[in-house]
């Protein structure tokens, strides 16, 4: 019987699975363990179940010293330093698949809502600001027919050019092996420019003044990956400049945004709160994932989900 430390309560009934053999302790409080916290509470576990709000870097690992396991409760990993785990041979496992489709709706949604200004005309309802039917208020983009761009082109990318295709969109991507000019081409053609790419240190900015200012003016941006991979000073003059459209994201730095980010007063923007794998369903079985990935990791077993360690 393993110690293990999960950092969060998760839906469904996954961590009973994990109860039935090891010794489990859940973050119970309503925010994230501090970094701090989360130092105090993986001293001696042998799993760790971590969210990607946790930084588990090496300092962390260090601190850690019987850590046999990690399994994010994510599909992205950015938040886990892979070299200084892969140095102690600990596995750390993901939850890829099972987030695509709610993703990809949550992506196209925001693409939608920009598109046709909902949370700009729903205000104007409930705010009063609506007098009467006018034939040029809230004039949007049309989403049918129009040229979709790809940033990324994995499973969740995919799934968002399967979604485009019921729209009869025209989908462009570029993929890991693009080069700068393919991605230039495609911010040039695209109506609404989607980014599904994970964060590496060759991804951090990859949208930054140089991208939005190759997009059209009456283009609309759509992050539901990572934060980073925006630069948002350049992303709010662009928009208080109205270089491009609109933009619509789901994921931002720092996460939430202060109420008083210069980003927050930009126009013709909407944010959500990193919602993309929030259905029931979706986060049930993130959840069964992760248990699955770390009940193998302390077995000695390779996780069914299990990052490739760095080379
Ligand atoms: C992930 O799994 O990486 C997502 O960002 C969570 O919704």
């Amino acid at each position: 019987m393993a110690r293990c430390f999960v950092s969060r309560q998760l839906p469904g009934s996954a961590l009973d699975r994990l109860a039935e053999q090891h010794e489990v302790e859940v973050w119970a409080q309503e925010l994230p363990p501090t970094y701090a916290e989360l130092t105090e509470h993986v001293e001696d576990a042998e799993g760790l179940l971590s969210m990607l709000t946790d930084r588990v870097d090496a300092e962390l690992i260090e601190a850690a010293p019987k850590l046999r396991a990690i399994s994010n409760y994510a599909v992205g990993y950015d938040n886990i330093d892979l070299a200084a785990a892969a140095a102690r041979r600990i596995p750390v496992g993901n939850t890829p698949g099972v987030l695509t489709d709610a993703t990809a709706d949550l992506a196209f949604a925001l693409l939608m809502a920009a598109a046709r200004k909902l949370t700009e005309a729903d205000a104007a309802v409930r705010e009063g600001g609506w007098q009467t039917w006018e034939p040029g208020s809230y004039l949007g983009a049309d989403v049918y027919g129009a040229t979709l761009g790809i940033i990324g082109f994995g499973r969740i990318g995919r799934a968002l050019a399967e979604r485009a295709d019921g729209f009869s969109m025209r989908v462009l991507h570029t993929t890991r092996d693009s080069t700068h000019e393919d991605l230039d081409d495609l911010l040039e053609q695209s109506d609404f420019v989607s980014v599904h790419a994970p964060l590496t240190p060759e991804t951090h900015h990859l949208i930054g003044a140089h991208a939005l200012a190759k997009m059209k003016t009456s283009a609309i941006l759509i992050n539901t990956a990572r934060g980073e991979l925006v630069d948002q000073q350049a992303l709010t003059r662009a928009l208080e400049d109205g270089l491009i459209a609109g933009a619509a994201l789901d994921v931002t730095v720092p996460e939430p945004l202060p109420a008083d980010d210069p980003l927050l007063q930009a126009p013709n923007l909407i944010v959500t709160p990193h919602i993309g794998s929030a259905t029931r369903t979706a986060r049930e079985r993130m959840a069964e994932l992760a248990v699955d990935n770390l009940l193998a990791g302390l077995d000695g077993q390779p996780m069914p989900n299990q990052v490739p360690a760095p080379a």
